[in-house]
């Protein structure tokens, strides 16, 4: 089999943390008998200097007979990151309808948590995120400008089939896993549409007896993911607070260098597209120094979503193999050495 697949590097670290993925993607794919077509789009805030757009007017459609899209990350100092923002990615997320986003996170052998003593098997969770609407709006505007009265407006939308999808999804995937399901709320203090969310995630609830399921003010929720990061699994979310929260858990595990994530189409009728969380870090760009392993994991999220199970665990057992021998790390990991080396030692370390 041969999958189509478009790269997009974007800015800063996303080009050095794809060009590692990609070569650890191949050798998974020629161990395990398949191959991957890689096409490259140059999309980034450097074009956007040049010709005043993220991605060309066409751009969605250029990518729609992909089999899927591996982005490493936009943004960069000089343009806004909302330019960025709803320049590339925002548009590609709600144009093929990857209404989900993924983003598991677990403590990987040979690093540290922040949170001392806490074992592996008590730091793993997934974070879902509701990736098509919510906090993430362009309603609302400035007024009165320039006088006294001068303020803004933001609205968030909450459609019935938006919410629904999503809190479902994550009951599904309760069910493959520990069987409990968080949902982040604000319902105290955003009243109109966390109360929606919250009776809404109690009606879907009540379809998954099996599931356990249970609420949180996402105050709270953080301050859990903390202190108590076991008693969480599953965590749904909407695209401000999953946002928030999938930071928040990355950094808690082996920070963001390590997080991988999905924008996922479940029906499939469009291809889903698989990024690290973390973003294009000007501050270490051109360094040659970022963490490819996000990106890297996100290449296996890929190859699974793309019917590759086995070379997606392939790939994760090489990245634990690497880190657990612990003699080939970037700063910061606590090490020395460069993405390629890293990269590099993942890909040899694939069987
Ligand atoms: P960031 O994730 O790029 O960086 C935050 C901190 O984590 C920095 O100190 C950085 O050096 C460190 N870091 C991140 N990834 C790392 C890696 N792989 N290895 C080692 N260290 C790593 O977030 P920030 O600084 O808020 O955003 C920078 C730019 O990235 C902005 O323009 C922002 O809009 C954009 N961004 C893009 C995203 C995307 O394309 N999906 C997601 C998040 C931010
Ligand atoms: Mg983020």
């Amino acid at each position: 089999t041969e999958y189509k697949i478009a790269s997009i590097p974007g800015d800063g670290i996303g080009v050095d943390v794809t060009l590692e993925a990609r070569k650890v993607l191949d050798r998974a794919a020629s161990l395990n008998g398949f191959s991957l077509r890689w096409t490259e789009f140059d999309w980034s805030c450097e074009r956007f200097a040049e010709t005043g757009r993220m991605m060309p007017e066409d751009g969605v459609s250029q990518l729609s007979a992909f089999d899927g899209i591996f982005l490493g990350a936009v943004g960069f100092p000089g343009v806004p990151d909302h330019v960025s923002l709803w320049g590339l990615l925002i548009p590609l997320r709600r144009a093929f309808a990857q209404y989900v986003n993924l983003r598991p996170v677990r403590l990987l052998p040979g690093t540290t948590s922040v949170l001392a003593g806490r074992s592996a098997d008590e730091l793993e969770m997934v974070i879902v995120r509701e990736n098509s609407e919510g906090e993430y709006s362009q309603l609302g505007g400035r007024h009165n400008t320039g006088q006294p009265g001068e303020f803004v407006l933001q609205e968030s939308v909450f459609t019935r089939v938006g919410v629904e999808r999503i809190i479902r999804y994550a009951f599904e995937l309760a069910k493959t896993r520990s069987g409990r399901v968080c949902s982040a709320t604000k319902s105290n203090g955003l009243i109109h549409s966390m109360p929606y969310w919250d009776e809404i995630f109690a009606e879907i609830a009540a379809e998954y007896p099996g599931v356990h399921s249970e609420q949180c003010h996402v105050d709270a929720l953080a301050a859990r993911m903390v202190q108590q990061p076991d008693r969480l699994d599953v965590v749904v979310a909407s695209n401000l607070f999953g946002d928030i929260l999938s930071d928040l858990a990355a950094a808690v595990t082996g920070g963001l260098g390590m997080a991988p994530s999905g924008n996922i189409n479940p029906p499939g009728e469009h291809p889903s597209m698989f990024e690290a969380v973390h973003g294009s870090a000007p501050d270490i760009a051109g360094q040659g120094i970022a963490n490819p392993v996000a990106q890297v994991l996100a290449g296996a999220m890929m190859l699974d979503h793309l019917g590759e199970p086995g070379a997606a665990r392939a790939i994760n057992s090489a990245v634990e193999k690497v880190l657990a021998d612990g003699s080939v790390t970037t700063p910061d990991l606590g090490g020395n050495s460069t993405t390629t080396d890293l990269g590099t030692a993942i890909a040899d370390a694939l069987t």
